[in-house]
């Protein structure tokens, strides 16, 4: 069975992550939507078991699709289940650098395992979890970047209270 580990922190998982797990449910006979331990990112917005409630919520129309969560290095939950592939949606040139070190790194750490990347597809071009944090706790509408099965859980955490200062 040739598994895929699609990682990332998913805060909140968004339509630009769910059309590269859609793609890639097509490629691998199974794939493991994996929330992971990004160093860099030390303040989440939603905890992970918050994250994996969503990410499943969205991924019930797939039936080789699962949700998990890994707090240690990725190449070691790769070793353990077994996994060929490694698959990233990349955005733009920005993503290139970070996300080439990053397959370089595990490559090195688990050589059966290889990184494919798949294109977004345009109308996710400029996506990121950051920016519906962003739009959301502005107030804004967030109803085209996320699935909507998710969409009200966000704007509920995030939304910003009324009469609260912002500035
Ligand atoms: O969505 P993100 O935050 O850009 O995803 C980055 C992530 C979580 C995939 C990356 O930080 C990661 O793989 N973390 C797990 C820890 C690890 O293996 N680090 C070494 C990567 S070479």
């Amino acid at each position: 069975m040739r598994i895929a580990v699609c990682p990332g922190s998913f805060d909140p998982i968004t339509n630009g992550h769910l059309d590269i797990i859609n793609r890639a449910s097509q490629l691998f006979d199974k794939v493991i939507v994996l929330v992971s331990y990004n160093p860099n990112k030390q303040s989440a917005r939603f905890s992970v078991k918050e994250r994996i409630e969503m990410i499943n919520s969205v991924i019930t129309g797939f039936d080789n699709v699962v949700a998990d969560c890994n707090e240690g290095l990725l190449a070691d939950y790769l070793e353990r289940t077994k996994a060929c592939a490694i698959v990233k949606g990349l955005r733009a040139v920005t993503d290139f650098e970070y996300e080439f070190q990053m397959a370089l790194a595990n490559r090195q750490l688990c050589p059966s395992a290889e990184t494919v990347f798949l294109t977004t597809s345009p109308k996710n071009m400029y996506l990121s979890s950051s920016m519906v944090r962003e739009i959301a706790s502005l107030g804004g509408d967030i109803s085209d970047f996320v699935p909507p099965q998710i969409c009200s859980a966000i704007i509920k955490r995030l939304s910003p209270e009324k009469g609260t200062i912002k500035i």
